[in-house]
Parts: structure tokens; C-alpha cells; sequence
């Protein structure tokens, strides 16, 4: 696809053409990676956070988060209940929480490679190449690191870098890469300030980067950051520039991107549920998904993981949130996939 290709996508509106982007990304999911859908048991294990975005709940700054880091072993009972669920991977998620030492997560992530048959996906935002080499060296399969944003003034913007350093998502996904993980990334969609030709560009960019998993999801906005209030953060681009953080142009992203990365794993994200709760995560799947992340969070400390209001499965338990996705799986004719489903894409040539 070209960029005018893409362009032309993102800003159409008939919804007969767009059923016909639908059709074409669902096929191509299909073909590529087939009917099964992976499910992912996602372990929020720290809300400790040094980083000030200026679009999450979690940044440092923001003082009415009450702060949690779980023990080893209860993220050990997470991912046993993981297990017991029949997911074939856990992913570890966390704030960037410098208390989340090098040697404390490698010895995580060998027990639960040593005690389960889980696939491990970590997510703990931009760390030293260090840290990622003695996990992937522990045993880490996986690791998620969305780029946000490729218009770098925006990014600079609304990310800024720990005092002193610069921040490159990009080249850590690159060291990602060579370490041999598998490289999973994506962007919010909407982000005041991010027009069309920037979203479009972010989908040539997930293809150019040869991404083994696309996580792409509507920006929400949360009260007690900067991007929330223009005053704070005047990024006002005229209406017919700025992308909306919309269903419809959600679903175009998911399906743009499997055009762009037959092959990649894309999940229907909680960000998504959480603007239709009754069919957001099915239409992901029929538009291009193939990967849905349970919470297995424990109740008490998921409360607090509040990136964005009125996040979708805060109150659920992950016994409830399983059954759940499992029944609208099936309900909408596919397959909970076995085992950890590695993306085909990183299969494709050894690394
Ligand atoms: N701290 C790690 C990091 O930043 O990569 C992992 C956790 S962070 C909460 C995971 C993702 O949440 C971010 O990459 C961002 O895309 C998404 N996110 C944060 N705030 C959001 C918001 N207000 N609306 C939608 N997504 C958001
Ligand atoms: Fe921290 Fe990640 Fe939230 Fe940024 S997006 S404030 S790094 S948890
Ligand atoms: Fe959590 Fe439906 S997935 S209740």
C-alpha cells in the first residue's frame, strides 16, 4: 500500500468501502495466521512509574494513584492461574519502576519458564540494553514497547525523556530485535496533535519495522494528566487534520495494519473494549485480530493499574474474564488458540 493508499483509508467514510477493508483484513488474518486466537493472561505487576507522558494515569507526578509492586510470589500464583485458564502465555506489565532490578525480574522470568510451559512477554517500558539482554538471556520470549507515535515532535512532547537521556523507542526496538526477542510495538490512536498523514505513516512504519506483534488502541483521556487539558498541552491541529480517537478509525488502524504485517500478531485491545464493551473486541477480531490479553491481574491491585477511566474488566476476576473472552471467541465461530502461540512473523526466518 502506498501512503495515499493508506491515507485514502483512514479518511474514508462510505461504509460499503470500508465493509470491503473489513473483508480484506479479515481474509488476510486468515490466510496468514488462520482462525485461532491467542489468548495472552496479562500480569499488571507494578504501577510504579519515574516517567511523566503526558497521556497516562501511571506518570509520576500524578499523586492520587495509590502505588503497588507485587511480590514474586504472587505473580508466580498469576501465572499458575494463567495456566489453569489454558493461556499459553503471560504478559509481565509494569510502570518503568527502577525498584524492578535486573536481577530480581531475571530470576522471575526463569521461574516461571522453569514451573510453567508459559511463553513470557515482558513490558516494562525503556530500559537499559543490559536489563533486556539478561532477561531475554533468563528466558524471556517477548517484549512489547509501543513507539506511540512516529511524528517525532509529538513524541517529544508528550513523552518526555528521564532528565539527562534522550528517549528512543526506536532504537531499543532495534537492540530488541538483535537480542532475539520477539518485537511487538504500536501506537494510540487519536493523540491530540497527531494528524492523518501521521497515522499513516505510523503503518508504514510497523511494516518497515518488520513488527512481530501490533498493539494499536484509542487514545483515552485521563483527568489528572497534561494532554487531557489543552491548557497544559496546546496541540490543537485544525478538525479535518486531527485524527479522532474513534471505534471506526481504531478498526481501521487493526486492519490497515494487517494489510501492512500479514503475519504479525494484533490483539483486540482493552482500550477498545473499553469504548464498546459489548462487541468492540469481536469486531477487532473480524476486522484483522487475532490475539485478545486477559486480565489475570488480582482484583485488588487492577484498580489501581488505571491508565485511562473507566478502563474495561477493572472490577472482574480473571476466573470471570476468561470465561468471557473464551464464550465471545466461539460465539463469533473461532478457536481459543493452544499453547503459546508464537507470532508467524518471527517464525518466518531464524533470527
Ligand atoms: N510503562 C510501559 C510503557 O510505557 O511502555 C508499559 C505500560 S504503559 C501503561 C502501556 C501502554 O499504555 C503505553 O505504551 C500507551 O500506548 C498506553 N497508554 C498509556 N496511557 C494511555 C491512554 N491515556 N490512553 C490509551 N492508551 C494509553
Ligand atoms: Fe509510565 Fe508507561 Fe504510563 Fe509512560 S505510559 S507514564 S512509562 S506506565
Ligand atoms: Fe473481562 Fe469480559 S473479558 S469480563
Amino acid at each position: 500500500m502506498t501512503h495515499d493508499e493508506i491515507l485514502s483509508w483512514l479518511r474514508q467514510t462510505d461504509p460499503a468501502r470500508l465493509a470491503r477493508l473489513w473483508r480484506e483484513a479479515d481474509a488476510v488474518r486468515q490466510e496468514h495466521v488462520g482462525g485461532d486466537v491467542h489468548l495472552r493472561g496479562l500480569i499488571e505487576f507494578s504501577n510504579r512509574c519515574v516517567r511523566l507522558c503526558g497521556y497516562c494515569g501511571l506518570r509520576a507526578a500524578n499523586t492520587k494513584v495509590e502505588r503497588y509492586r507485587m511480590s514474586a510470589d504472587e505473580i508466580m500464583q498469576c501465572a499458575r492461574l494463567a495456566v489453569r485458564l489454558g493461556y499459553g502465555t503471560v504478559v509481565l506489565q509494569s510502570g518503568e519502576d527502577p525498584g524492578v532490578t535486573r536481577d530480581w525480574m531475571a530470576e522471575l522470568v526463569r521461574r516461571i519458564k522453569g514451573e510453567t510451559p508459559l511463553a513470557v512477554t515482558l513490558s516494562l517500558g525503556e530500559r537499559d540494553e543490559a536489563d533486556l539482554a539478561a532477561w531475554r538471556a533468563a528466558g524471556a520470549d517477548r517484549y512489547l514497547l509501543r513507539f506511540e507515535t512516529s511524528n517525532r515532535a509529538l513524541y517529544d512532547r508528550i513523552h518526555p525523556p528521564r532528565d539527562g537521556q534522550t528517549s528512543d523507542r526506536l532504537t531499543l526496538l532495534g537492540v530488541l530485535r538483535r537480542l532475539g526477542y520477539e518485537v511487538g510495538s504500536g501506537v494510540m490512536i487519536g493523540i491530540p496533535g497527531q494528524s492523518y498523514d501521521d497515522l499513516a505513516r505510523d503503518i508504514e512504519l510497523f511494516a518497515a519495522l518488520d513488527l512481530d506483534m501490533i498493539g494499536v488502541g484509542p487514545y483515552l483521556a485521563h483527568p489528572d494528566t497534561p494532554l487531557a487539558d489543552p491548557r497544559d498541552m496546546p496541540l490543537l491541529l485544525p478538525d479535518d487534520e486531527q485524527v479522532p480517537a474513534s471505534e471506526e478509525m481504531t478498526y481501521k488502524v487493526i486492519a490497515l495494519a494487517r494489510l501492512a504485517c500479514p503475519r504479525a500478531n494484533i490483539p483486540a485491545t482493552t482500550a477498545l473494549a473499553t469504548l464498546n464493551g459489548t462487541d468492540g473486541r469481536e469486531l477487532g477480531l473480524e476486522r484483522g485480530a487475532n490475539v485478545i490479553m486477559p486480565n489475570v491481574t488480582p482484583p485488588q491491585y487492577r484498580v489501581h493499574y488505571e491508565i485511562y477511566p473507566n478502563k474495561a474488566c477493572l472490577a472482574e476476576t480473571a476466573e470471570t474474564c476468561g470465561r468471557c473472552v473464551a464464550a465471545r471467541i466461539e460465539a463469533i465461530g473461532r478457536a481459543v488458540g493452544v499453547g503459546p502461540g508464537p507470532s508467524p512473523n518471527y517464525l518466518k526466518d531464524s533470527r
